[in-house]
């Protein structure tokens, strides 16, 4: 029996077509297994990126097949089961560090007005004192846990993480990967986490690095 969750199976990505068009994937193969935390790590530009959003269903693969618990990625967007979080992060800057986690809620449980989930996971990430703060008024690393909050409140099955530390100094980074580490050990997620260098990485405890491009 086949135990992957999410199933790369020779996938291509062509951008453009001629022959100035760029070949960002060429037949990737990669199994995830459910609550596996896998790294992908490789140079900038060798397609990390696209693979995320091919992943996420942001982007469609030019060639090959990809399913996350039997579906295509873009069906389980549709119904917010994938969190994703990128290095430059995705915080509204009009919203306090609370209202921005509590806008997640609000696109994927429109219909449920308890928030509370919003303030209970960023207690939980260290953040009860910045609950009211606005980004500009945070730090980097805050800025990331908040991001990766929002990322995570409606607790989807797949979480997709781009680089999420690497505009942050080196000591936060490795501060940030062993947080990290310790909330998947918590609540396992299947999740992909790319970056350009192996730094970090390989202190995940739980996690697994693989070099698929
Ligand atoms: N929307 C796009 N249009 C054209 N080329 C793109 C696009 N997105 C990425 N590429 C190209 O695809 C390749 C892989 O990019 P990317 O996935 O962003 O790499 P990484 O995240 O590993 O730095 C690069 O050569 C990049 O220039
Ligand atoms: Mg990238």
């Amino acid at each position: 029996m086949n135990r992957a969750a999410l199933t790369l199976t020779s996938v291509t990505k062509r951008f453009g077509s001629g022959p100035c068009s760029t070949l960002a994937l060429d037949r990737v193969t990669l199994d995830v297994v459910k609550g596996e935390f896998v790294s992908l790590i490789g140079p900038s530009g060798c397609g990390k990126t696209t693979i995320l959003r091919i992943v996420g269903g942001l982007t469609d693969q030019t060639l090959g097949e990809v399913t996350i618990f039997g579906e295509s990625p873009h069906q389980l967007q549709i119904r917010h089961e994938i969190g994703v979080a990128f290095q430059r992060s995705a915080l509204e800057p009009s919203r306090t560090a609370l209202k921005n986690v509590e806008l997640t809620l609000e696109v994927t449980e429109p219909r449920n007005r308890d928030r509370s989930k919003a303030q209970e996971l960023l207690v939980a990430f260290g953040l009860e004192d910045a609950l009211h703060k606005y980004p500009h008024e945070l730090s980097g690393g805050m800025q990331q846990r908040v991001n990766i909050a929002a990322a995570l409140v409606h607790n989807p099955s797949v979480l997709l993480l781009d680089e999420p530390f690497g505009a942050l100094d080196l000591l936060t980074r490795d501060m940030m990967a062993e947080w990290l580490g310790s909330v998947l050990l918590a609540t396992p997620k299947t999740a992909l986490f790319v970056t350009h260098s192996d730094e970090s990485v390989f202190a995940y405890g739980q996690g697994s690095s693989r070099s698929a491009l």
